[in-house]
């Protein structure tokens, strides 16, 4: 108790370092006598270390609660002594931000995503003609290499077209033994309108090891869906083709806004395109140096910016871009 009345009288920072050094420190008071505990005979032991430790317990509330107290007490001090400010104007209400929708997604898919041991992989936005095409299995003579699609660079780099092009370096960096979820901004030189702008989101994930199959594709990509979407969402596969999948496949999920009903979303078929997926082509394992024959995995690719506008039923893709704060604003989450 003395203890207590004591730390209660305190009125200054320096007594209450004095205070903390005198008993609570390593060569404090109270620290000293759990010490001696080892010297008391045995019977006394367990119910005097049991006060000694109440007592400190209750000392080192008191204490943090009035180094609390103290330092508020400097501030408000400090800004009562300053002449230019004056803490008794009534507070500005400041509306308070919220995240973009892509950055919102994005954070989900990667928590989701994290939780079933991928890693998040960040990539560059300016690649090589090598890791965009060569690297994915896309040939020299293949239409996404022309000029209206890509962006070149005067260095002979490019602005990436897809995700896909982080593959071949996750895959050396990595693998041959690896899950991965890379989000990213990609550029396609195209006419902008209210569904096509020149930059949009992609996110794209693999996963490469011994025994990988379909299967897990379809595992991971219903547990983003029904992550994102807080509902269970059911996939299809349909044969699809890109060139660094094969099998290839496009992904439709069950409508999560209609519940397979049919409404304006799914244009009243039950089910949304969602992304590209399969089987990740030999020839883009063999590029990365990881042997076909052993490992082998999936790979996806979809759309985040077109998933955004879905979610929040955006009507003009370049919104996203615009920084109108208006429309951020209008954003329900
Ligand atoms: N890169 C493809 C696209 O941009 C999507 C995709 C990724 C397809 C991975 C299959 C596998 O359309």
């Amino acid at each position: 108790m003395d203890i207590l009345n004591e730390l209660a009288k305190i009125k200054d920072e320096n007594a209450l370092t004095a205070f903390h050094k005198k008993y609570l420190s390593k060569t404090g008071e109270l620290t000293a006598q759990l010490q001696n505990l080892k010297n008391l005979p045995a019977d006394q032991r367990a119910t005097e270390g049991n006060r000694i430790n109440e007592l400190k317990r209750n000392v080192e509330r008191e204490f943090f609660r009035k180094q609390t107290a103290l330092r508020e007490q400097a501030i408000n001090d400090q800004l009562r002594a300053d002449p230019l400010v004056d803490i008794t104007i009534p507070a500005i209400n400041v509306p308070q931000g919220s995240l973009h929708p892509i950055t919102y997604l994005i954070r989900r898919v990667t928590e989701i995503c994290r939780s079933m041991g991928f890693l998040v992989v960040d990539g560059n936005e300016v690649v090589t003609e090598y890791e965009n095409f060569d690297a994915v299995n896309v040939p020299a003579d293949h239409p996404a290499r022309d000029m209206q699609d890509t962006f070149w660079l005067t260095n002979g780099k490019l602005l990436k077209t897809q995700t896909s092009a982080m593959q071949n370096e996750i895959l050396r960096k990595h693998g041959p033994v690896v899950s991965a979820i890379f989000p990213g901004r990609c550029y396609r030189n195209e006419a902008t309108d209210a569904s096509h702008e020149f930059a949009f989101f992609q996110c794209e994930g693999m996963m490469v090891g011994e025994n990988i199959s379909i299967a897990n594709l379809i595992y991971v990509m219903k547990k983003i869906l029904s992550g994102v979407y807080g509902k269970d969402i059911d996939v299809r596969l349909r044969p699809g083709y890109f060139p660094f999948v094969e099998p290839g496949f496009e992904l439709d999920a069950s409508c999560p806004f209609c519940e397979g009903k049919g409404c304006s979303v799914c244009k009243h078929s039950g089910w949304i395109e969602f992304c590209g997926c399969g089987m990740i082509h030999q020839n883009v394992l063999r590029q990365a140096n990881v042997d076909p024959e052993r490992y082998q995995g999936f790979a996806f690719g979809f759309g985040l910016t077109r998933m955004a506008m879905m979610q929040y039923a955006i009507s003009d893709i370049r919104l996203l871009n615009s920084g109108n704060l208006e429309f951020l604003r209008g954003i329900k989450r």
